[in-house]
């Protein structure tokens, strides 16, 4: 299939930047929203915008939709002015909002049907096996519906008439695991036809599965743009186990791993970057337990990227 073209051509080397943010800025009177930040999506990529609660995401995405005007810089989506030219910028863009109000008596079919009357140039060639992919009963009354299934059909309205370009705003809150991964396998599909993804989260091992590159967003500002190979090495994890056989504390003298509290059978350890040596040295011994989890995401700012310097 070809890739989409746009109307005007900006370019990151040689590829199309679809989103183009040129020190914005938006200011809620005197409350901060986003400031100064600029970035980059290309044609074709997933793009992970990532931060923790407060940081800038959901105004970032609400300026790029025209939704708000932003205070001060400008942007770009698809070549159009997200200020003068908002209209165009939302014809042919996917949406998924972070927090939606569907029309409480219509059934998921009516709702379809009546956001597909502002598109009639743009037939939903993807919502029957949208529908049939997150096995969701359009039958029932959007009221009706629970918080997974609702974001299920807020998905479908967004991706089902197989836009250009989609702009996510934390998708698959309430979604189980399961439609999780079949959501992420629809983005990489929209992918590989040549469509583009910007995608706000503050889930970071999501993020990591699909995206290539990271936009890490803190306290209004852009801290940071990250191959997403670069953030695997950032990746901290906290581990509690507990031994049958007594171990040495020195045994874990690795780097990058910290022993927070130790015993003879029982440790806390944290692990910045690799795991696998860890695991060797606990697989030297009798493990009765462990539990292995990820830092959130406000620790692994805090560890690597601190104060905001910009
Ligand atoms: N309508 C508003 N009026 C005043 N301040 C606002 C408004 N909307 C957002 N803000 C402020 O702007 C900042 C950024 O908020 P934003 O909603 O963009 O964050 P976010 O990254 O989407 O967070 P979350 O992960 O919680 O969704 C916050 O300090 C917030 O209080
Ligand atoms: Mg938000």
């Amino acid at each position: 299939m070809q890739p989409p073209t746009f109307r005007s051509a900006f370019t990151i080397g040689v590829v199309m930047a679809v989103i183009k943010i040129e020190k914005l800025t938006k200011y809620y009177g005197a409350s901060r929203g986003i400031e100064d930040l600029s970035l980059e999506v290309k044609q074709g990529e997933i793009f992970g915008y990532l931060g923790p609660n407060g940081a800038g995401k959901t105004t970032t995405i609400r300026c790029l939709l025209g939704l708000i005007f932003p205070t001060g810089g400008k942007a770009t989506v698809m070549g159009h002015d997200i200020v003068h030219e908002s209209f165009k910028v939302r014809q042919n863009i996917g949406y998924i909002p972070g927090d939606l109000n569907l029309y409480p008596k219509m059934t998921g079919e009516e709702l379809l049907e009546y956001f597909s009357r502002f598109r009639p140039d743009k037939p939903a060639v993807l919502k029957d096996d949208l529908v049939t992919r997150f096995d969701l009963d359009l039958t029932r009354k959007t009221k009706e519906l629970s918080r997974g299934n609702k974001q299920k059909l807020i998905i479908i309205l967004a991706l089902m008439h197989d836009p250009d370009l989609l702009i996510l705003d934390e998708p698959t809150l309430g979604l189980d695991p399961l439609m999780q991964k079949e959501f992420y396998k629809v983005l990489r599909e929209f992918q590989a036809r040549g469509k583009t993804v910007f995608l706000s989260s503050h889930i970071l091992p999501d993020v990591e599965k699909t995206c290539e590159r990271v936009g890490i967003v803190k306290e209004g500002k852009l801290v940071a743009i990250e191959d997403v190979k670069a953030v695997e090495t950032k990746k901290i994890r906290h581990i509690e186990v507990t031994f049958l056989d007594t171990v040495k504390k020195e045994e874990f003298d690795i780097d990058g791993v910290s022993v927070i509290q130790a015993n003879d059978h029982e440790f806390k350890l944290k692990v910045k970057g690799k795991i696998d040596p860890v695991i060797k040295v606990m697989a030297k011994h009798q493990v009765a337990d462990t539990i292995i989890e990820h830092a959130s995401l406000e620790e692994i700012f805090l560890e690597f990227y601190g104060e905001v310097t910009r």
